[in-house]
This record gives C-alpha cells, sequence and structure tokens, in this order.
C-alpha cells in the first residue's frame, strides 16, 4: 500500500501532485471521529498495540505512572485541572527526578471551562553575575561549562510557577496540592525499571555531581523492586506546603542552593532567588484550518515556531498522503523556514523586540511558502541567514483535563538528564539551562541550534525555549486537543506533527501518536527521520529532491484528544507514562 502510494507520487511531478490536491471546507472536530487508517511503512516499529486510553470525563497524561495517579487523586478530592497539573509537577520531582524536577522550570497554557485563556512563564533566568561572554574562553571557544557544572544553572523557576498557579486558579489548598508529592518522598515508592534504567544511564553524572547519596547509596544503585525514600526533598515540599515559595526562595533551602554554589563555583546567590518571578502572559493565538491554537508565546520559541509552520502548511488547501514525499518534503520545508525565523529572531520578549505578530501571521507564511519548491529541497543557506551581526532530557509534558472542562498543558525541564548539579541538602537536582542561551553566536548548542545574539546572556533574562505545551479548540470553541512534548527543538516538530496528523490525516490518536516523525530545525541543514520511518522510495525521492537525510527521534509527546464520549489520552510508546481518566 505504501509502496504504491509513493510509486503513484513519483509518476506526476511532485509540484503538480501537490498543486492538484483539491481543497476541502473547514474541518470540524466530529468529522474527525471517523479516524481514516494511515499507511505506515510495513515494518513500522511501532505496533498499534499500545492504545490511547478513554474515560468519559477527565484524563490526566504525564511521563510517570505515580505522577499520573496523583493528579487523578487531586481530581478525586474536587480539585481542577490547575490543581491536578500542580500536584503532578510535584509529584514528578519524586518520581521522575531525572526531568520533572523543581529545580528546573516550565510553562503552563491553561484554558478554563469560562474560555479565559492564559500561559505561565516559569522559565530560569541567568544569574545577575552572568555575563554574556561566560562560556567562551580565553582563546574563543565555547566551553562546555553551559552544560556541565554549577555555572550551567539557571535560577531554579518551578517552584515559584507551580505556587502562582494554584494561587491564581486552583481550588484547592497547597498544602492538600503537594500532599500526595510528600507522601511519596516521604513514604518512598518502589523503583521500577524506568527509573532504574534512566539512573543506569546517568550514573558518571549522578557520582560526579552529588546524586549518588540519594541514588546511588553505598556505591550501588538503588536496585529494581527497593523503595527509594527521600527525605531531604520532603523537608523541602513539607517547607513549601507551609510557607508557599517563600519556603523554596527564601530560609534553609535557599541557602541549601546559595552554598552549594558557592562551593562549585556557580554564581546563584541569595539576591537571584529572592528576586525571581514567574510571569503571566496572554496565551499566544493562532489558528489552524478553522480550529484555534492556545500556545506559548517568548521565552518560548514553541507557540510562535508551531503556529509558523502550521500557517506554512494551511496555505495548502490539502497536504500530500501521509508518508509520501512530497508530504514529507513540504512538512520540513516548512519547519526549516520556521526554525529559521526561530533561531535568528526570538528571544525573551522583555529583552529584546521579538516579532511574534509578523512571525505568526498568515502573511508571512504566503511569503515563506513562496520560496518552497515542491520538487526540491532549499538548502538553509541559500534562504539567508537572518542571524544577527557578531556572528562571525531533560523535559516531560503534562496534561491534564477535569469534568468542569478546565484544560491545563504544562512541559517542564532540567535540560539535559538530571541537570548537572545536586542540591544534597534539599533533595533535589538543578537545570543546566544555561545552555540554551546563544553561547556564541555560530556555536551550536546541546541540541544543534546555532542560534543569534538576540538570545544572548543578559542577567535576568530567560534562555530561549522550544517547549510547547499547546491546546487546540475545534471551530466551536471546545477544547479539541492538548499537546506537549520533550526533545529540545524537536518538541516543536513532535507537537506540531501530533495536530496534523489528527487534523489533516484524520488519523485515530493511538496511530497520531505512533506515527513516524521527521525535523527539520534549519541548521544542521538536514532532515532527520525516525529509523523505518520513511519506506525506502519516500527516502529516494527525499534525496533526488536535495534533501540530506539524517536517522533521529523526534520529541516524546504527550496528547490528550476530546472523543465523542469523553477523552482519549496517550503517552508515547517510545518512552512510556502513563494516561489514565476518570
Ligand atoms: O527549553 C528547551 O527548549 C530545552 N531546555 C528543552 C530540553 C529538552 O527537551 C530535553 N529533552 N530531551
Amino acid at each position: 500500500m505504501r509502496a504504491r502510494v509513493a510509486l503513484a507520487l513519483l509518476s506526476v511531478p511532485l509540484g503538480l501532485a501537490i498543486a492538484s490536491c483539491v481543497s476541502r471546507s473547514s474541518t470540524r472536530s466530529d468529522s474527525l471521529a471517523e479516524w481514516k487508517s494511515p499507511s505506515f511503512p510495513a515494518d513500522w516499529r511501532l505496533r498499534d498495540t499500545q492504545r490511547a486510553t478513554h474515560a468519559p470525563a477527565a484524563m490526566v497524561v504525564s511521563s510517570e505512572s505515580l505522577a499520573t495517579e496523583v493528579g487523578l487523586e487531586i481530581l478525586r478530592r474536587g480539585g481542577n485541572a490547575v490543581d491536578a497539573s500542580v500536584a503532578v509537577g510535584f509529584a514528578l520531582t519524586v518520581t521522575y527526578p531525572e526531568a520533572g524536577n523543581i529545580g528546573g522550570g516550565g510553562y503552563m497554557v491553561i484554558r478554563l471551562a469560562n474560555g479565559h485563556a492564559e500561559a505561565l512563564d516559569y522559565r530560569e533566568t541567568a544569574p545577575m553575575a552572568s555575563t554574556q561572554d561566560m562560556f567562551v574562553d580565553a582563546s574563543g571557544a565555547a566551553t562546555d561549562g553551559s552544560r556541565i557544572g554549577h555555572r550551567a544553572a539557571g535560577v531554579p523557576a518551578a517552584v515559584a510557577g507551580l505556587v502562582a498557579a494554584v494561587e491564581k486558579h486552583g481550588s484547592l489548598p497547597l498544602a492538600t496540592v503537594l500532599a500526595p508529592a510528600i507522601r511519596l518522598a516521604e513514604n518512598g515508592f518502589v523503583v521500577d525499571s524506568a527509573l532504574h534504567y534512566s539512573l543506569r544511564e546517568s550514573r558518571a553524572l549522578l557520582l560526579r555531581f552529588g546524586g549518588a547519596r540519594v541514588f546511588l547509596p553505598n556505591g550501588e544503585l538503588v536496585p529494581r523492586g527497593a523503595r527509594l525514600t527521600q527525605p531531604a526533598l520532603a523537608r523541602t515540599l513539607r517547607r513549601i506546603a507551609a510557607e508557599g515559595a517563600r519556603g523554596f526562595y527564601a530560609g534553609p533551602v535557599a541557602d541549601a542552593i546559595v552554598s552549594e554554589m558557592q562551593r562549585g563555583g556557580g554564581l546563584i546567590t541569595a539576591a537571584d532567588l529572592a528576586a525571581y518571578r514567574p510571569i503571566w502572559r496572554p496565551a499566544l493565538r493562532g489558528s489552524y484550518r478553522g480550529f484555534a491554537l492556545l500556545a506559548m508565546p517568548p521565552s518560548s520559541s514553541g507557540g510562535t515556531t508551531t503556529i509558523e509552520t502550521l500557517n506554512i502548511l494551511e496555505t495548502y488547501p490539502r497536504l500530500p498522503p501521509f508518508g509520501s514525499a512530497a508530504y514529507t518534503h513540504l512538512l520540513a520545508s516548512a519547519q526549516q523556514r520556521a526554525f529559521l525565523d526561530r533561531n535568528a529572531r526570538l528571544g525573551d520578549a522583555d529583552f529584546m523586540d521579538a516579532p511574534v505578530r509578523e512571525l505568526t501571521s498568515k502573511e508571512h507564511a504566503r511569503a515563506w511558502r513562496r520560496t518552497i519548491d515542491g520538487s526540491r529541497a532549499t538548502r538553509t543557506a541559500s534562504l539567508g541567514s537572518p542571524l544577527a551581526k557578531r556572528e562571525g532530557s531533560e523535559t516531560t509534558p503534562y496534561l491534564v483535563v477535569d469534568a468542569a472542562g478546565n484544560a491545563v498543558a504544562t512541559t517542564t525541564t532540567l535540560n539535559s538528564l538530571y541537570g548537572s548539579v545536586f542540591v544534597a541538602e534539599a533533595g533535589f537536582f538543578l537545570n543546566n539551562t544555561m545552555d540554551d542561551f546563544t553561547i556564541q553566536p555560530g556555536t551550536p548548542n546541546m541540541f544543534g541550534l546555532v542560534q543569534g545574539e538576540q538570545n544572548a546572556i543578559v542577567p535576568g533574562k530567560r534562555p530561549l525555549s522550544a517547549m510547547s505545551p499547546t491546546i487546540v479548540l475545534d471551530p466551536d470553541g471546545k477544547v479539541f486537543l492538548l499537546a506537549g512534548s520533550r526533545g529540545g527543538p524537536r518538541i516543536i516538530s513532535g507537537v506540531i506533527q501530533l495536530i496534523v496528523n489528527t487534523i489533516d490525516h484524520a488519523m485515530s490518536t493511538t496511530d497520531a501518536m505512533r506515527a513516524p516523525r521527521v525535523h527539520h530545525q534549519a541548521l544542521p541543514d538536514e532532515l532527520v527521520a525516525e529509523v523505518g520511518g520513511l519506506t525506502s522510495a519516500a527516502r529516494d525521492s527525499l534525496t533526488a529532491m536535495g534533501h540530506t537525510l539524517a536517522d533521529g527521534g523526534v520529541g516524546l509527546p504527550a496528547l490528550i484528544r476530546r472523543v465523542p464520549n469523553g477523552w482519549e489520552g496517550i503517552v508515547d510508546a517510545r518512552r512510556g507514562g502513563r494516561a489514565k481518566g476518570l
């Protein structure tokens, strides 16, 4: 079947194949309930055995089962989707320390049942003592200090954000929301193979930066099946429950962070901690084929780049069939252009002029569309790099909808797995998010992103993120889909493809998630595809069109979708986690 589609497309010029697709009227979410079977490569490794979970009233999706159970516990106690999301966030710091950690930061997009939408930016900031060239040595070379060690840490933001979310939109007391996380830290939980494997993979880092005290007592990894208790973390969580954000940003927890910084030559001071504030922002709005998008504005690039890519795709009345070379080419070309803008023009809008309105306009998409040749890849260099002058995982998404119709999409990160420093006295890891800044224009960061000076380090500034918690409303204004992902810049591609798979390709929730994905971030100038995700015919066509193909994973998303009798939720079988509802 797949081969037939590819052959059919090869027999006509690709540009013609795209142009000849007929347009269709705007899709309503109800009509999308009739799912089409997509044609994935015959040997595609993700089978549809790991199906979406259905529930009539509410749904929680997170990367770790116990944290998902915590979200449900809070909903059962009468909490709303914001309470449940915050409870999941605090629980993840206990049960999913590689990513869901209070030493990091994140973003939340909230859509209340009354239609009000808001975004919460609780991204880390650069400490006051940081400087633009702090990760460049005397010879002018970039150091690894933005990734490894104490100076890699931005001012931790997660606690301020989670507390602000409950204070503004929650319906339960903070202490109630924190209770399950405290219980898990104090009484412990059984280490499963996923956690054991994750700790084993990061063993060297844990030994180097102090996490060994908790996770490798006596030098041995906590074994599978053992009960892991985290008394220092429990004390920290109890302080937050009793005092709110002050319990973290002042007093013993703040002291522990500052003395760890002093011990390891880090920059975060008591004044940095005291000054940290999360920021409420209007949700970034866009539209795609009659559906409305509520997404994250800067300091994340996630919303802007997602909307820009979808706008470019929308200039095609109908996309070619899933998996075809023609489709993959258009998708990658749209991503390539949106990432070119992202890398050169976006940063923390409180410190520079981020042209979000221009980049998310339909007109801008039409201008980019004119540069796309339906049968030929465009080299990024020939698109003219607008990168500014002077040039010369870990992350976790979680999603909650409640029975009243409130919806919350959150993504939080330490940047790379376990960040880079463990604050032993207080029981948590600190992020290495400073690497998301432009360390040096022209030098790729840990995700290969080549970014411009607009994202340079400035004290108090937030590094540009790709995190993309997104809520999609159907043409009737009802919440239709919630999405988020991990994977650095590939977060954006993961989220885009969940949306396009659902809206354009009419895939089921299960297929939308298991479908093979691709990614293009302008530089490096290559089309990343999952191994086995493209037929060899499609690969040959794409290569003939001038694409440089590279193998790689593309995000690890989470998805909730409205279906006629409730909700479906699904985690990515590529990694795991749990979707469960009420
Ligand atoms: O904010 C960002 O864009 C990155 N710090 C996200 C890092 C990430 O997704 C790591 N996971 N693989």
